[in-house]
Parts: C-alpha cells; structure tokens; sequence
C-alpha cells in the first residue's frame, strides 16, 4: 500500500492524498495510548495529513498525544479551521447563540488556543470553517498575513465556500488558497452542479472531500437511495475486483479531474487499509456514471 504525496498549489505544501479526519474523535471514546496507536497506524499506512477543527473538540487529547511523543509531529501535516462559534465555546468570549466568526481578531484568538491545545508551534493549514455572511474579506486577509508573519500557519484555505465567495476571499489574499473542504458523495452531488468542482479544476486547486461515505450512511443505510447506491457499488466493486466498497466510493470521487483528497472519518484502521486498497482501482465513465444514475434515481438523457 502506497499513499502518493500531493502538493496543494504551492510546491512547499504537500499532503497525504488521503487525509485522516478527526471530526468524530470525541465519540470513539480512544484513551491517549489508543489515540498514539490509531495515529501512528495511520502514519506508518502513509496518511500522514490530519483535518482538525477547532470546533471538533479533538485538539486537546491530541495534542496530550503529541506531547507524550512529540516526533510525531515531524511525521505529520496539521489541518486546523475555526470560525465556527457554537454557544458552548464561551471561553473565547460570551455570547448566547451559534454563529459564524471570519473576523481577524477571531481568527487570531481561535488560531493560538488551537496551537496551545494541539501542543504544536504552528499549523500547516489553517481553513476558514464555514462562509461567515458578515465576513470582511480584506480584513481577514490581513489577518491570514498576520499568522503567516507570526510562522504560526503556513497555509491558508477555505471550507463550504461557494466559487463567488472563494474569489472574493482569494481577490483580497497574496497568497494561493489551497483547498475547498466541501461534502462530495454518491450521496452529496451539489458539487458536480453548483461550480465548485468547475472553479477547482479551472484554477488548478484540489479540493479536499468530506463525508465520501455519507457518514457510514452508504454503507449501511436503509432508506431507498442509499440501498440503491449500495447495490450499485456492489456490482461496480465485483467488476474491479475492489477490496471494499469504501474504496469504490473513494475511487468515483476521485475520477472528477480536479484531484481531490478524499478525507477518511473511520475510526477503525483495518477498514481504512481495505478503503485505501493496495492498488488504487481506476473507475471507468460507465461505471461512474452507473453510481451516479443509482444516486438521482434517474437516467442520464
Ligand atoms: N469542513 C467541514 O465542514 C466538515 C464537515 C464534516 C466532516 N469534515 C471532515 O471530514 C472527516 C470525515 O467525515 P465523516 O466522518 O463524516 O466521513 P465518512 O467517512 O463519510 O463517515 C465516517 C463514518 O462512517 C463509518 N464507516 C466507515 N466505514 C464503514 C463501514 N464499512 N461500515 C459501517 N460504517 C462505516 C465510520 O464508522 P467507524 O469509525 O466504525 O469505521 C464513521 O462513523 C471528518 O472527520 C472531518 O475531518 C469536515
């Protein structure tokens, strides 16, 4: 099994081509020693990038792991997002409702609580989590310029943002943004028809992908869609010979020409081994299209 490398716009950014998501962290319920384990597995396996959020809650028992064997930092790339203020998070500041915080002094705050808790001097990449409608573009430009001058991010990109609102924030920026996280599946084909996928092949930026699995939903949902998705992906995977269906999945977000980086959720290593595969299957427009028609239910005319 080989993970390739990948460089995100800039040749000094490189990345797994998978990348491991600590979102669900919290519910695994790993202690520290499971954690190392579950790190180091994914590290050795060569998913060496790792998608942290400030508000996932995952920063603080990972970075007691990094403490405790702080030369896996070196093996690694850090993704961190922040902008997102839930109402139990009123440790940056009071306040009474979720909301979205773009503000540079935000971004500033968030970004040194997230260093202090992942136990790291800096972040490789540092995401805006969700357009904030009230976000000033130049300011958190500036902003990003701050950090970058501060050597506390190397990298700056965005999440969720549609194509007018990554121009706008791109418009203002020195610097290449380097990613769009967005949602793309069998499942969550917004992507394919909103320009966010059209702009990342244009403009030569890979997008990042999450929740390719529909949260575990195609592999075990019940409702029509998902059943129907599944048995698509059944026949596709025999026909490939594929190790699991999660790499069949991850194969058809992949065959989009943009190189987008699928991000893993599991949990649980041994899924991840059969997902990534150890030869990567190459998915052809028939059987592409095949899942696509088991996702909309309808013909392609
Ligand atoms: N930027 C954003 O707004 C945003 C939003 C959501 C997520 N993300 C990022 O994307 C990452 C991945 O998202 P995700 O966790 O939703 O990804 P996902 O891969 O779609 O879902 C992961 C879930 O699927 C389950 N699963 C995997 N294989 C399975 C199988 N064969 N059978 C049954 N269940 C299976 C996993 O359970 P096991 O653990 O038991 O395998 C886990 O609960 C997150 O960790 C986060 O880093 C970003």
């Amino acid at each position: 099994m080989s993970v390739q490398r990948r460089y995100l716009t800039e040749q000094d950014c490189e990345v797994s081509q998978y990348i491991a998501g600590f979102w669900r962290q919290t519910a695994w319920q790993f202690n520290d020693s499971e954690l190392q384990a579950y790190i180091e597995n994914l590290l050795d396996i060569g998913v060496t990038t790792m998608d942290h959020g400030f508000v996932y809650q995952s920063e603080a028992q990972f970075g007691r792991v990094l403490k405790n064997a702080p030369s896996l930092r070196d093996r690694m790339e850090i993704i961190g997002k922040f902008g997102i203020r839930p109402i139990d998070y009123g440790d940056l500041g009071a306040h009474t409702i979720n909301h979205y915080d773009n503000s540079a002094d935000y971004l500033q705050q968030s970004v040194e609580r997230s260093l202090t808790d992942l136990n790291v001097d800096h972040l490789d990449i540092l995401l805006v989590h969700r357009p904030d409608y009230l976000m000033h573009a130049q300011s958190l430009a500036e902003g990003f310029a701050r950090l970058k001058d501060q050597g506390k991010v190397r990298h700056f990109g965005v999440s969720n943002f549609s194509p007018s609102q990554f121009e706008l924030l791109q418009s203002c920026c020195d610097m290449p943004l380097v990613t769009n996280q967005i949602e793309f599946s069998p499942l969550c084909l917004n992507p394919l028809n909103d320009g966010t996928l059209d702009q990342c092949q244009q403009i030569g930026m890979n997008p990042s992908y999450w929740s390719c699995l529909g949260g575990g939903r195609m592999l075990t949902g019940t409702h029509e869609r998902d059943v129907r998705v599944r048995n698509s992906l059944r026949i596709v995977a025999d026909e490939l010979g594929a190790e699991s269906l999660e790499q069949v999945i991850y194969a058809w977000v992949m065959r989009v020409p943009c190189g987008g980086l699928p991000i893993l959720g599991s949990s649980n290593i041994e899924r991840i081994k059969k997902a990534i595969g150890q030869a990567p299957v190459l998915i052809n427009r028939e059987q592409w299209y095949a899942i696509l028609e088991a996702s909309t239910g309808a013909r392609v005319l």
